[in-house]
């Protein structure tokens, strides 16, 4: 883990210190609420629908177990007991006093974490994948330039006001477990023929209302150039982004207007005058920062476990867990755990202040006292031994963390939506709960086998609908709340934008689309086919034939009030 020095320290206490005054004065009535808005977003701290919501960055997804702790505590003192860990690998918290939040600030950066840059129109968290450094598909490890480029964003004072947020995603295994291509800036790490590390840099990803895809504008970056080459794309970003339109501002307009070469041009153009420059990466600095991702205290073991084999043949409960929930490891005798947070009649993402200790002692106990925040919603134990697996598995079961259905239909990527979001147009979580429950039978979910299933409650695309393999948007037709369905997105190396399949559904007909949908797929799917593959083989037209065929009789579902009913 990264520890912040004292710079990191200062900076953040001295911001507390700035915001503590801020509250004091828009409670004495000194600040007007539109004097204090922008302040208060450049703390984290939005307001919602019922009250005020904090985000908190957990930078490229790693935690350790004291961060976690102080997240359970926040939740517990300041909150309604839980959490929401989100897309953007942050966390959440929905019921925030607004006299608190100078407080929760001080109890985060007693363990180094903060909310700063989670709002407003600057460069926001960096993510990553949430198995970097300990993936088998791994080339490059990518939290020494993660954490490089997050203190390079912190307070950039010539990116503090861009057209619009800027979000930058860095990958350094095969397989892209962190969607680059729907980010501003979309980085993986690479070795060129020589055997030297760069970076291919795409831009010009992203959801929202206008779905694209990046482009690659460098297919090899070497690593010292990474911030002056950043630099220059931020530039011409800056100049030419456009500000009159919030709906137009985002980098992907720009990108897509002027097209990727000429912007490239314009990039290297920008790129000449400062490569080079004293923003140029050094050996030492690199070295420096990578000492704190140094491989931890592994055992030397051999890469399988007699009793955990064992414990395979004996119980299928535990082999479902493990062929869904561990992921393979590069180093031996080692796997990486996902704990679940998509259980059936909880919102997805959504955490207790009991289970985040809980998980907070798995960490200490298992896993080198660290953990991973996944943008699919989820929790990662990276390190844990073959041979402890099993227990690890009881302990989480216990806790409801042990959900076999990582990649099934049921481990949804949801935003909030109308239970909490003031911007949607419907709600999001009570539909996740009705189909979880529609597609409950463990056996089936296996059946149906990978599958992603996306929900944003809104065109923001916060639930990442454009890329899911199914994507559900909530939209407002005369003020009632439907839902319309995309197939055939994906993210990851082959990323695309789903199509739409039709119009669009009540919330009540939500669970009988989908299952509609798979029973498309199981009848057509060639051997080893999953859903998507055979989405894009086919297209949208048996799924949309067969879903309009004859009415859609509405269910029961979670109903007006899935927000209070569901949350803890
Ligand atoms: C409840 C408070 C939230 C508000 C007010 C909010 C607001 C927004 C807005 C306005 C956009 C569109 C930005 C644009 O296209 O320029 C957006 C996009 C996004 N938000 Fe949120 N959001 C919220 C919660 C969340 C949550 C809970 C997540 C994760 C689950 C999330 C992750 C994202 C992502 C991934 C995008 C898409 C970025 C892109 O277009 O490239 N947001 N959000
Ligand atoms: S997609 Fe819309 S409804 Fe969902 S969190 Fe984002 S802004 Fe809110």
């Amino acid at each position: 883990m990264y520890r912040y020095d004292h710079h990191d320290h200062q900076i953040i206490q001295e911001r507390i210190a700035q915001f503590r005054d801020q509250v004091r004065r828009r409670q004495a009535d000194e600040l007007t609420e539109e004097e204090f808005l922008p302040l208060r977003l450049q703390n984290g701290l939005y307001y919602q629908r019922h009250a005020y919501m904090l985000r908190v960055a957990v930078p490229y997804g790693m935690l350790s177990s004291a961060q976690m702790r102080t997240f359970a505590h926040i939740a517990r003192k300041y909150d309604r007991g839980y959490g929401h860990f989100t897309t953007r690998q942050n966390i959440q918290y929905n019921w925030i006093n607004l006299e608190d939040t100078p407080d929760i600030l001080e109890q985060l950066a007693q363990v180094e974490m903060h909310a700063i840059q989670t709002s407003g129109n600057c460069m926001r968290n960096i993510t990553s994948d949430e198995f970097a450094g300990v993936a088998a598909d791994e080339i490059i490890d990518p939290r020494a330039y993660a954490e490089i480029l997050r203190q390079w964003t912190t307070f950039h004072p010539e990116f503090a006001y861009l057209p619009r947020k800027f979000k930058i995603a860095i990958n350094g295994s095969k397989e892209d477990r962190a969607a680059i291509a729907v980010h501003d800036i979309g980085l993986t790490v690479i070795h060129n023929q020589a055997g030297e590390v760069g970076f291919r840099v795409m831009v010009g990803g992203g959801m929202g209302r206008t779905p694209i895809l990046g482009s690659v504008i460098c297919e090899f970056l070497p690593w010292q150039h990474v911030m002056t080459y950043l630099e220059a794309i931020l530039r011409i970003y800056n100049q030419h982004g456009r500000r009159d339109n919030k709906y137009k501002a985002r980098i992907k307009i720009l990108v897509k207007a002027i097209g990727a070469d000429v912007f490239r041009a314009q990039v290297e153009a920008e790129w000449a005058d400062i490569k080079g420059g004293p923003a140029t990466l050094t050996e030492a600095e690199l070295q420096r920062v990578a000492s704190f991702f140094s491989t931890p205290d592994y055992l030397p073991l051999t890469s399988t476990d007699a009793a955990y084999e064992q414990a395979l043949k004996d119980n299928k409960a535990f082999a479902n867990w493990v062929k869904r929930n561990v992921k393979a490891h590069k180093q031996p005798g080692y796997a990486a755990v996902v704990l679940s947070l998509k259980k059936p009649g909880v919102p997805p993402g959504d955490a207790t202040a009991e289970q985040m200790d809980f998980i907070a002692d798995l960490a200490d106990r298992y896993s080198f006292g660290e953990l991973r925040v996944t943008h699919e919603q989820n929790l990662v134990l990276a390190d844990v031994r073959l041979a402890e697996l099993f227990a690890v598995w009881q302990e989480a079961k216990a806790h409801g963390l042990a959900t076999p259905n990582i990649g099934l239909l049921t481990d949804m990527i949801c935003c909030p939506g109308g239970d909490f979001c003031s911007l949607a147009n419907a709600k999001s979580i009570p539909i996740a709960l009705d189909i979880t429950d529609r597609f409950s039978d463990l056996d089936y979910l296996h059946d149906i086998g990978e599958i992603e299933l996306n929900m944003s409650g809104c065109i923001n695309a916060c639930g990442h609908h454009h890329v899911g393999h199914i994507g559900i948007l909530g939209v407002d037709k005369d003020g009632s709340e439907w839902y319309q369905v995309s197939i055939g997105g994906a993210q990851g190396n082959a990323a695309a934008i789903g199509k739409i399949i039709g119009p669009s559904f009540s919330a009540g007909q939500m669970p009988e689309v989908i299952e509609r949908l798979i029973k498309v797929y199981l009848r057509e799917r060639q051997e080893n086919e999953r859903f998507i593959d055979t989405a894009q083989r086919l297209g949208v037209a048996p799924f949309k034939e067969f879903v309009y065929a004859t009415p859609i009789k509405t269910t029961e579902h979670y109903g007006e009030d899935a927000g209070s009913l569901v949350s803890y």
